[in-house]
C-alpha cells in the first residue's frame, strides 16, 4: 500500500483531489468476483478449490463470488468453512408468482446467498433494465436481508460529452427516490464505467476518484460509511494502485475472477 499522502493532480485532469488511504480508514475493503456467464460444474469445482485453499484463516478484506444461478448451491457448498461469501448476478424485481424464468430474492436467501449485484451495465444495456426496475430489485434484495451491490456507470458517449456525473446521479436518484438514502447503510455501491468493462481500459485514478467522491457526496450523511467498489478491467497489476485511493473500497471483477491466481493476488492487494 502507498503511504498516506495528498497529491494535487495536473490542472488538465481537473480539480479532483487524489487522497491515498490513511491507515485509519474505517471501511473494510471488499473484492467481488462476477463470473458472468462462465463456468461449468467441473471448472467451478477446481476454481473454488484453488481460491479457498489460497484464502484460509483471518483476512483484512471481504471476498464474495457471484456465479451464474445454476451454480449458486455448488458455490455456497464449496465456500462453507471459508470466510468467502456467495452472491448472485441479478434478481427478479418481483416477489413471487407467475414470472417464468425469474429467480426471487427469497430463493437466493434460501440458498444462503448473501449479496446480489443489481443494475450491472450488461443487464441495463442488453436486458434493457430501467432505472426503475433496478430500484425494485434493490427493494426485493433488502426485503429478505440480502446486501445489494448497486452498479452505476456511464457510457463512452456520456464520458466524452462530459455527462458522466449526470448519468451517475440519474442512476442513483432512481433508487434514492424509491427507498431513500438511509438503507444504504446495508448496501454496497460499485462504479463501473461501461467503456472500461472487459476492454482492458481502466479509469485513471483521477477519473475513478472523481466519481467515487461524487457518489459519496450524493449519499449525504452516509457518504463516508458506504463501501464503493471500482470495476472495469481491474487486474493484479493495477489493483494495488486503485486500492490505495481513499475513496475506492475494493473491486468488482469480471475476467480476473476466473483465474484463481489473479483473483487471489487482487484479494491480497485489498488487505
Ligand atoms: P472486467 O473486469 O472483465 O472488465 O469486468 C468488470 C465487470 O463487469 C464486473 O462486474
Amino acid at each position: 500500500m502507498l503511504k498516506s499522502s495528498w497529491l494535487r493532480l495536473a490542472p488538465a485532469l481537473g480539480e479532483v483531489l487524489l487522497l491515498t488511504k490513511a491507515s485509519n480508514t474505517k471501511r473494510r475493503q471488499l473484492v467481488v468476483g462476477n463470473w458472468k456467464m462462465n463456468g461449468d460444474l467441473r471448472e467451478n469445482a477446481a476454481l473454488l478449490k484453488a481460491i479457498t485453499a489460497g484464502w484460509q484463516g483471518q483476512h483484512g478484506a471481504d471476498v464474495v463470488i457471484c456465479p451464474p444461478f445454476p451454480y449458486i448451491a455448488q458455490t455456497v457448498d464449496a465456500l462453507s468453512g471459508s470466510s468467502i461469501m456467495t452472491g448472485a448476478q441479478t434478481v427478479s424485481e418481483q416477489e413471487k408468482g407467475a414470472y417464468t424464468g425469474e429467480v426471487s430474492a427469497a430463493m437466493l436467501a434460501d440458498l444462503n446467498c448473501k449479496f446480489v449485484i443489481i443494475g450491472h451495465n450488461e443487464r441495463r444495456r442488453m436486458q434493457r433494465e430501467s432505472d426503475q426496475q433496478v430500484a425494485e430489485k434493490f427493494v426485493q434484495t433488502q426485503r429478505v436481508g440480502l446486501i445489494p451491490i448497486l452498479c452505476v456507470g456511464e457510457s463512452l458517449d456520456d464520458r466524452e460529452a462530459g455527462k458522466h456525473l449526470q448519468t451517475i446521479a440519474r442512476q442513483l436518484d432512481a433508487v434514492f427516490e424509491r427507498v431513500g438514502k438511509a438503507v444504504f447503510s446495508d448496501a454496497v455501491l460499485a462504479y463501473e464505467p461501461v467503456w472500461a468493462v472487459g476492454t482492458g481500459k481502466t479509469a485513471t485514478p483521477a477519473q475513478a476518484e472523481e466519481v467515487h467522491q461524487f457518489m459519496r457526496a450524493q449519499l449525504g450523511e452516509l457518504g463516508e460509511k458506504v463501501r464503493i467498489l471500482y470495476g472495469g478491467s481491474v487486474k493484479a497489476h493495477n489493483a494495488e494502485q486503485l486500492f490505495a485511493l481513499a475513496d475506492i473500497d475494493g473491486a468488482l471483477l469480471g475476467g480476473a475472477s476466473l483465474d484463481a491466481d489473479e483473483f487471489l493476488a487482487i484479494c491480497k492487494a485489498a488487505e
